[in-house]
């Protein structure tokens, strides 16, 4: 059995499907690049991996345990949703510092105060913002505010990093030095990593493998240099030489 399994999960909206996937499967320490047209499925995908949204049936495998997505008691998806990260496609800061937006996780976690700084402080220093610590989050700039969200995920080691097009709205630089951490990461963590991305090319050169999500379903799936150079569907062939139109 692979790390991570999911299985029969379905998504729908009144009696629009939204997302289909019989199976899904995903190992340990490699990096997933999801890709795929506007509307097809992908953050929603993340967010009932990470317990944000029920789906109608479905099930994970997780860190050893098998939850149903669709009941999960409080304390069964806490204990496996403490061992994810999830960076959202549009980050949240809350009215406080850097240092507190980062350490948050970690206070909940109830990790005493002295580890805390440590471990903050370590994971401003990998997205270049250690001298931020002090500063309002609200006076970030878009492009901060996106790296601070990927240290407050990165912070808390989890197994599992979900992040949701953890580049858009950034400029050269800052893309650079998010993909530097994820390669780091895929180089030298067994963290297992799902990255949305729309940018082909990022997928191309940051992924093991790599899944095309069209209209709710998992339509193909391959390793990274195969998915772009080979692709057997019609409609990945279509989205890959931007003829797809969506
Ligand atoms: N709660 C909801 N009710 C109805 N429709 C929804 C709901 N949530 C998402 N959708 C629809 O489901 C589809 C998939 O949405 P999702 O956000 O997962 O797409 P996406 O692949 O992440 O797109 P993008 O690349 O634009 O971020 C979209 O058509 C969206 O409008
Ligand atoms: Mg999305």
């Amino acid at each position: 059995m692979k790390p991570i399994e999911v299985e029969h999960l379905t998504v729908a909206a009144g009696d629009r499907m939204l997302l289909s996937i019989p199976h899904a499967a995903f190992d340990e320490g490699a990096v997933y690049g999801i890709v795929g047209p506007s509307g097809a499925g992908k953050s929603t995908f993340l967010r009932v991996l990470n317990f944000l949204e029920k789906p109608q049936s479905g099930s994970l495998f997780f860190s050893g345990h098998r939850v149903d997505l669709t009941s999960l008691s409080h304390s069964g998806g806490l204990h496996l949703q403490r061992q994810m990260a999830f960076v959202a496609q549009k980050p949240v800061m809350f009215q406080t510092t850097v240092f507190e937006n980062v350490a948050l996780g970690l206070s909940y976690r109830g990790v005493p105060r002295s580890e805390k700084a440590r471990l903050v402080m370590e994971a401003l220093r990998l997205v270049g913002l250690e001298a931020a610590e002090g500063r309002k989050a609200a006076s970030l700039s878009g492009g901060e505010a996106q790296r601070i969200a990927l240290a407050r995920a990165l912070v808390l080691q989890p197994k599992l990093l979900l992040l949701d097009e953890p580049t858009s709205n950034l400029d050269p630089p800052n893309v650079l030095i998010i993909e530097q951490i994820i390669t780091r990461i895929r180089r030298e963590s067994p963290m297992t990593i799902l990255m949305v991305t729309h940018h082909l090319q990022q997928a191309r050169r940051l992924s093991d493998r790599c899944l095309f999500l069209y209209q709710g379903r998992i339509v193909e799936q391959n390793d990274t240099q195969a998915f772009f150079e080979s692709p057997q569907s019609e409609a990945l062939q279509d989205f890959i030489s931007g003829k797809m139109i969506y």
